[in-house]
């Protein structure tokens, strides 16, 4: 891939890869994505930011060879030090000799980590810059976004962001600016779910540190570069990051799986015993409900019930994607409780218990079991699950 330009003395020198479907195991990357380095040039120095995924080393030494000698580098930036990004660092730290690496304090024991070697770092904070003669590196610590590590690259004569991840995509095409490509918000919105919702917070201070710079570029380390009406995409991210107004009643929501329709039955009590003591309920069937599609809804609840029938002495794989796809919430405060049908053990219910403390729901009431064809006494305790649940986040 050969090098783009953004600005005098500015390029684009990453990678693109088109083929990988699933990232970090538990992404999906439908479009591919990108490993974007840069390869910023001034009249006393030059600068790479970050690297690239290690197996795209041989073409990426290519590219940046079209523009520098590698061995002329003075700074390789580090944003960010997962392996994306820094898979490449041993082998260009061979070409580039006397590069000086430049990362965060946070980042200065993840790049020894990285790798598996004393290395001379400089640590540099807010305020901090490097003037690479008529350009000027300027260091913004962003940290949690998403590593501790995070910081990110302002080059002010050309008003060119670095965020590294944070207002990235996995989103793969030749054409690297949006203008050029069609509307890929679906793919901002995956990422920011799956990358930066853990983190919302400092997204806020960050978003809040940079909004008097002159930002005309912002130039992440995944997917497109944005230049077109820069605020759209910063007022975006705070709509993500914005907790959604709460209603009057309290909100819950009931999931379950059912197979002949009796855990189904249970999850109708239970909404109905949340509803009698005041709550606000939807139902969802994990069957037919993707799991990821929820997010937001769980986020914006205050109760969650989750009911699952056993089979072969577990719950069934819906019902834990649903609980895993639950690790990027912040879940502390809100409530749990499970229940299901079961036909002669009925493990899921503790599994389903288990697995809500563990991601810090606080769960107020024993779930409830049902053997085989529910009873109304198992519908009655459901009721009574579902109005202990509400009275939990209400009293
Ligand atoms: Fe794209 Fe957190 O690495």
């Amino acid at each position: 891939m050969s090098a783009i330009q953004l600005a005098p003395g500015v390029h684009w020198i990453g990678a693109i890869d088109r083929d990988i479907r699933v990232f970090d195991v538990i992404m999906k990357a439908e479009q591919g994505t990108t490993y974007n380095s840069y390869l910023v040039q001034g009249s006393k120095g030059c600068a790479l930011i970050e690297t690239v995924k290690a197996r795209f080393y041989d073409s990426y030494l290519s590219t940046i060879e079209t523009l520098v000698d590698p061995a002329q580098i003075d700074y390789i930036i580090m944003n960010h030090t997962e392996p994306d990004h820094s898979g490449s660092l041993d082998k260009i730290l061979r070409e580039a000799k006397s590069a000086q690496i430049v990362a965060s304090k946070n980042g200065v024991p993840f790049i020894k980590g990285i790798l598996n070697r004393d290395v001379d770092v400089q640590a540099v904070g807010d305020g901090d810059s490097i003037d690479l003669g008529g350009v000027t590196l300027e260091f913004i610590q962003a940290p949690f976004l998403h590593w501790p590590d995070t910081m990110f690259t302002f080059v002010r004569e050309h008003g060119i962001l670095f965020p590294c991840d944070f207002l990235g995509s996995h989103y793969a095409d030749d054409r690297m600016f949006d203008d050029e490509l069609d509307d890929f918000t679906h793919a901002r919105k995956y990422y920011f779910d799956h990358i930066i919702r853990p983190f919302k917070e400092f997204a806020v201070k960050a978003m809040d540190k940079i909004e008097d710079l002159p930002i005309q570029m912002i130039a992440p380390s995944h997917g497109p570069i944005l230049r077109t009406d820069i605020n759209k995409y910063i007022e975006e991210c705070r709509n993500w990051c914005a907790a959604p107004p709460k209603g009057e009643k309290p909100r819950v929501l009931v999931f379950y799986a059912s197979s002949y329709g009796n855990t189904r039955r249970m999850a109708e009590s239970v909404a109905e015993g949340c509803r009698g003591a005041g709550a606000d309920v939807t139902l969802f069937d994990l069957e037919v409900t993707e799991a990821g599609s929820i997010l937001d809804e769980v986020e914006n609840a205050d109760a969650l019930a989750v009911g699952s029938l056993t089979i072969n002495g577990d719950a069934v794989k819906p019902v834990w994607d649903f609980l895993s796809s639950l690790a990027t919430l912040k879940l502390r405060g809100k409530a749990g409780a499970a229940f299901g049908c079961f036909g002669w053990s009925g493990e899921a219910v503790k599994f389903i218990e288990d697995r809500m403390k563990a991601i810090k729901l606080k769960v107020p009431v024993e779930g409830v079991k049902a053997k085989l064809m529910v009873t109304e006494q198992d519908l009655a305790e459901c009721r009574d699950l579902g109005k202990i649940l509400t009275e939990s986040v209400t009293s």
